[in-house]
């Protein structure tokens, strides 16, 4: 069975203050690109669930565990226990095409994937609701994988609401760095960043809302935001440079992605090669991607 799952971008995401579990509450708008994670999951003799995971090409990732805590694998045996199947093994081929902590949530649509395949070869008939409460156990983001679309995120971005944007399509250029970020270190250089200060509740724009809803996208340039962008840029100062370099050829709008060190570029479709090949010439720039979005959640593919 193969499931994909879809990156995603944040366009906008608001960090409020840290709660007692240790996460932040958040008001984030998720934004689902096309650039899939894919996971083929296949029946094994025996009890165990295994993970190999390549590049889209097959070639070998760097930074992604290939053992029990590989979160592909976690979401593959806590489905099987969820569903009382704890003899069933499985062997989950992971092609990546999101950057490994690149703040596009990667490791995430992998999750997501593959509770889709498991849910299909184990034959739990799990729905999509079902799913979802998993979901939201094996990791933040992990039930927007599921969703995909364009989705209001609160809680610790696990609580969704779904937003029916006008049918026009984004077009994004992507900026992906060799090496990418913890997570957790990003928040915890935020928290440190605003020690003096009070953080309130985060909220999201209204206006951002309406002007997804109406397809306004030269609005929607003005509105994009991140709050882990200080703290990203922090970790990363020659990021600064892209911003400006993406921004400098004509990009709408240019933002950290998440937790970064990904940066998001909102483009024309016409400034999207000229985009493209400035960035890559940047320092520092490992690689260059055109996407679209909003791209649709997990899904069986075969
Ligand atoms: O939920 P997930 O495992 O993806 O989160 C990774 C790390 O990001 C957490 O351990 C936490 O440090 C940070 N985080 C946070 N607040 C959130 C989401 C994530 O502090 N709302």
């Amino acid at each position: 069975m193969t499931a994909r799952a879809p990156g995603k971008v944040n366009l906008s995401l608001r960090v409020g203050p840290r709660g007692p579990d240790g996460y932040h509450a958040l008001a984030t708008v998720f934004h689902a690109v096309a650039l899939d994670e894919v996971v083929t999951a296949t029946a094994v003799d025996g009890d165990a669930v295994t993970v190999a995971v390549t590049d889209e090409y097959g070639g070998p990732v760097a930074g992604v565990p290939g053992d029990a805590s590989n979160l592909a694998v976690r979401a593959a045996l806590l489905l099987r226990d969820e569903a009382g199947l704890g003899s069933a093994g499985a062997h989950l081929d992971v092609r990546k095409a999101v950057p490994v902590a690149g703040g596009m949530a990667g490791g995430s649509a992998d999750a997501a994937a593959a509770l889709v395949a498991c849910a299909r070869l184990w034959d739990t008939g799990f729905d999509r609701d079902r799913l979802l409460v998993l979901a939201a156990r094996l990791g933040s983001d992990v039930p927007f994988a599921l969703l995909g679309g364009t989705a209001i995120g609160t809680g610790r971005g696990e609580r969704l609401a779904p937003l029916a944007t006008a049918a026009r399509r984004l077009h994004w250029v992507l900026a992906l760095s060799a090496t990418g970020l913890s997570t957790q270190t990003v928040y915890q250089v935020l928290d440190d960043m605003r020690a003096e200060r009070p953080v309130r509740d985060p909220v999201s724009d209204p206006r951002l809302v309406t002007v997804l809803e109406r397809g306004l996208v030269g609005a929607l340039g003005l509105l994009v935001d991140n709050d882990l962008q200080d703290a990203v840029l922090a970790l990363r100062p020659s990021l600064r440079q892209t911003l400006a370099a993406g921004l400098d050829a004509g990009a709408r709008a240019g933002l950290v992605s998440g937790s970064g060190p990904t940066l998001a570029f909102l483009v024309d479709p016409r400034r999207a090669t000229p985009v493209s090949r400035v960035l890559a010439r940047q320092p520092g720039v490992a690689g260059v991607r055109q996407v679209r979005g909003p791209a649709p959640g997990a899904a069986l593919v075969g």
